[in-house]
């Protein structure tokens, strides 16, 4: 297989944000996962987990979107401030119907943000929420001076306001967000987005609610009647085996799974593309951006674990589906803006995992690791002969060019050569690759999956040629 690298796609950068996550008060994501409060036994820094914040912050995590998912559209903000014991404790309906002490709130997500060194994508309430309560909440959280909700922020022992660049106005409003048809939720859109005021100098990014997987007619309603007041629109897909209701499982699985979920993640790319044409209809210029703030494997359940928490194992065949995902946004890079993978810990397709003191970073993980050198470089377009099972993309930042390829035949080696019709040097490679479709990482054995040098690769003056071993992906560094 021969592949021509063609010069970069003009302006087109690959926005950081791409590589962005999501958690939600699901499971033993927030709670467990991520906070574990001050009087933990377990490292943590005001309530947030040590291990999992660094382990984190190694792979860059760009941007944070909280407190959901179908959480936020019955999450009221003024329950999760103020002191911690006067809380108000309240059902998470959507998810195992458990307690929510509310004890991570919007004082504790800042807190995670900023031990993060990320940015912040909160989304708001519309399904059951007011838009007094919106206001009021981008009041609390960005104002800086005098007001009644600045006021009760300095009140709560935060003097300064947050910074707070990401806004969603609503999650999945045409399902368990409000189960609104288009042109309803558009409208409540206009109203809502007319009240995240602007309290502070940095412009707020705000993000209507879009369609779920190949919903193009909320897309097309959305996008004319209220295009003009939003930043992005979200898309929702998860990677499935099958059906919806019968959900393959994460390990142990037959070959047919890997390739319908393979073949599902996939999809990414034609879902883009027809969602793409429907926005350049009211959007040439490309000033909207695709925010697809929910993506990943949604498997079934881990055996015994409560079906409402959703925590799955995560394999050599998710790291596949990481690769496929975050190639295709790269290269979809001039619509796509942001991107959260569900969710960050303990949850679908989780970077961590977590028991008790332990911490594992499961394949996704190492995926994450791969490619963060695309995060803000340039886009490089290629063509050439690129057989069905291979998935690519390339940047560039200054001279340094990154490959991420992925080979995700069961069994084929793959011979690739990128031909960059130029001299290229010091190049250098680094592999995830398992020998079984489920290899996967454990408490007990949590290197079994881990990235490797990468020593099959060659270079002839303008040539890389490389032997891409089966169910691997690749990251490849050079200097042109
Ligand atoms: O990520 C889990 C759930 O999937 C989210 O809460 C919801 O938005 C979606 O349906």
């Amino acid at each position: 297989m021969a592949i021509n690298v063609l010069s970069s796609k003009k302006g087109t950068i690959i926005s950081k944000y791409i590589y962005g996550h999501f958690s939600e008060h699901l499971g033993r994501c927030i709670y467990e996962g991520i906070y574990v409060g001050d009087d933990s036994d377990i490292p943590n820094v005001n309530g947030m987990r040590t291990d999992v914040v660094e382990a984190l912050k190694k792979i860059k995590i760009p941007v944070l979107r909280w407190p959901g998912g179908c959480f936020a559209d019955e999450y009221h903000w003024k329950d999760g401030i103020g002191k911690k014991s006067e809380r108000k404790k309240i059902v998470n309906t959507h998810w195992g119907g458990v307690t929510e002490n509310n004890h991570f709130g919007t004082h504790e997500f800042f807190e995670l943000v900023k031990q993060l060194e990320c940015e912040a994508y909160v989304n708001g309430n519309v399904g059951s929420g007011t838009v007094q309560e919106m206001q009021e909440w981008v009041e609390y959280i960005t104002m800086a001076g005098e007001s009644p909700m600045a006021n009760l922020r300095k009140d709560n022992g935060q003097e300064e306001p947050w910074k707070m660049r990401f806004f969603g106005v609503g999650n999945e409003s045409w399902g368990c967000g409000g189960n609104m048809r288009p042109e309803y939720y558009s409208d409540l859109y206009r109203q809502y987005q007319t009240y995240v005021r602007q309290y502070s100098s940095e412009k707020i990014y705000k993000i209507a609610c879009g369609p779920n997987v190949d919903d193009y007619n909320w897309m097309d309603v959305l996008m004319k009647n209220a295009s003009p007041w939003f930043d992005g629109i979200s898309l929702h897909h998860y990677a499935l085996t099958g059906e919806w209701l019968n959900k393959g499982t994460a390990t142990g699985f037959p070959k047919e799974e890997w390739w319908s979920l393979i073949k599902s993640a996939n999809r990414m790319d034609e879902l883009i593309r027809k969602h793409s044409i429907i926005m350049d209809k009211y959007d040439p210029e490309k000033r909207i951006g695709l925010i697809v703030d929910e993506w990943g494997s949604w498997l079934a359940v881990e055996p015994g674990s409560n079906p409402g928490f959703l925590y799955q194992q995560n394999t050599i065949r998710d790291a596949m589906v990481a690769a496929i995902t975050l190639n295709i946004f790269n290269n979809h890079a001039d619509r796509v803006y942001m991107a959260n993978l569900a969710q960050t810990v303990n949850v679908l397709q989780s970077v961590i995992l977590t028991e008790g003191h332990s911490m594992i970073k499961t394949p996704t993980y190492h995926v994450f690791d791969l490619y963060q050198n695309h995060q803000d470089a340039e886009l490089i377009e290629y063509y050439g002969e690129i057989p069905e099972n291979i998935s690519l993309s390339i940047s560039k930042k200054e001279n340094k060019i990154t490959i991420t390829i992925c080979n995700y035949n069961i069994e084929n080696v793959e011979n690739v050569s990128i031909d960059f019709e130029t001299n290229v040097n010091n190049v250098k490679g680094r592999i995830l690759a398992a020998e079984a479709m489920d290899a996967h990482n454990t408490f007990e054995k949590p290197n079994e999956v881990d990235v490797k040098e990468f020593t099959d690769i060659s270079t002839n003056e303008s040539e890389v040629e490389m032997a891409l071993p089966p169910m691997s992906v690749i990251a490849v560094e050079l200097d042109v």
